[in-house]
This record gives C-alpha cells, sequence and structure tokens, in this order.
C-alpha cells in the first residue's frame, strides 16, 4: 500500500517558503499516528523544511529524493529516482509525505490520499497534485481544532 498524505487550505494550497502556511497541531498529531512504524518517502526540500531536531522523522524509515547522489541526509536513505524509492518499500505500507513537487511524481502509484482539508484562505507556493475522479472518499464531519480552525480528513481510495 502506497499512500500519500498531505493537508491542504484552499485551492489546494499546500506550502509557503518552504514551510506550512498554517500551525494545526492536531494535523501533525494525525501526521505523525498515520504514519508511524512505516517508512516515509519525502522530497529534498520538504526533508530540509524539517527542523533539525525532527529529522530523521523518529519511528519511521526516512527517504529522502534527491537528484544528487552526494546529498548528505544524516539518518535517512537518499534515493535519485521515484522508481528506487518506491523499489526501496515495494510490498509494504509506506506514505509518501510531500513535497508538492513529489506528491506529482508519486500521484500516479498511489493507492490511497489522506487529505485533510483545512478550512483557510492563505497565500501559497506549492500546491497539491488535483485529486481526479479516479479516486473516491467517503463524506467526513467537519472538525474545529483548538486554534478554532475548521478541518476535516478525507481518506480517498482509488475507484475499482
Ligand atoms: N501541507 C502539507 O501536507 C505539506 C507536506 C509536505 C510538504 N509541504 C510543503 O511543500 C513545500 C516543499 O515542496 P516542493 O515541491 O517545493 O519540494 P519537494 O517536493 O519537497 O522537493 C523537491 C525536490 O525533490 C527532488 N526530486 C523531485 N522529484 C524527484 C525525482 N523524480 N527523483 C529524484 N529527486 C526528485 C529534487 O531535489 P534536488 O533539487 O535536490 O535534486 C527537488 O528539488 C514546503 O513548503 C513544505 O512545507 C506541505
Amino acid at each position: 500500500m502506497l499512500g500519500m498524505i498531505w493537508a491542504q487550505a484552499h485551492h489546494r494550497v499546500i506550502g509557503r517558503a518552504g514551510d506550512l502556511p498554517w500551525h494545526l497541531p492536531e494535523d501533525m498529531r494525525h501526521f505523525r499516528e498515520s504514519t508511524a512504524g512505516h517508512p516515509v518517502l519525502m522530497g529534498r526540500k520538504q526533508w530540509e523544511s524539517l527542523p533539525e531536531r525532527f529529522r530523521p522523522l523518529p519511528g519511521r524509515r526516512n527517504i529522502v529524493l534527491t537528484r544528487d547522489p552526494s546529498y548528505p541526509a544524516p539518518g535517512a536513505e537518499v534515493v535519485t529516482s521515484m522508481e528506487q524509492a518506491l523499489a526501496l518499500v515495494e510490498g509494504e505500507e509506506a506514505w509518501i509525505c510531500g513535497g508538492g513537487e513529489i506528491y506529482t511524481a508519486a500521484m500516479a502509484h498511489a493507492d490511497r490520499l489522506l487529505v485533510t482539508e483545512i478550512d483557510l484562505d492563505v497565500e501559497g507556493d506549492t500546491y497539491a497534485p488535483v485529486i481526479g475522479p479516479e479516486w473516491h472518499a467517503a463524506p467526513r464531519p467537519w472538525q474545529t481544532a483548538r486554534t478554532g480552525t475548521q478541518f476535516r480528513i478525507l481518506d480517498y481510495r482509488r475507484r475499482a
């Protein structure tokens, strides 16, 4: 099972200036719980956006994609293509965790999309891929975060 997990605001915004344009602890917990114990695959920019004390993401095999084979990512495995990344996790539950370039590159390979929709209008420079009609998610209720922000988590599967 190859899943992709992301959070998006209105208009599919997922990032700004190398960071998340919101602070939503509930979603960070959801990310931690969903990926715990499973390999996580991420782009070099997403890796660099993690605060040093949080990388590698603990309790998970961290795999970083870059086209630079000598890129140093202590605590992670470095791969130079999507094919190589997917080969490392074949037959396992694994999660693509961004950023925008990597979601787009991996979309065709994914079986599941775990998408947090955040009811916020924010400026961004990085976007989630469009979720086409080949995907289906059951409706889920909106929740209110401690900050007052509304969000809901949709679990998309590929239609048979
Ligand atoms: N809201 C969310 O859920 C969420 C989740 C994750 C990230 N984000 C946000 O997304 C932004 C980062 O995303 P991004 O699109 O700028 O960058 P990214 O996808 O994290 O990383 C892009 C880099 O990955 C490498 N790469 C891409 N495709 C590759 C391939 N096929 N083979 C090998 N390497 C490949 C390249 O590294 P080299 O340049 O080193 O070759 C490329 O520059 C940040 O703002 C972050 O906060 C948001």
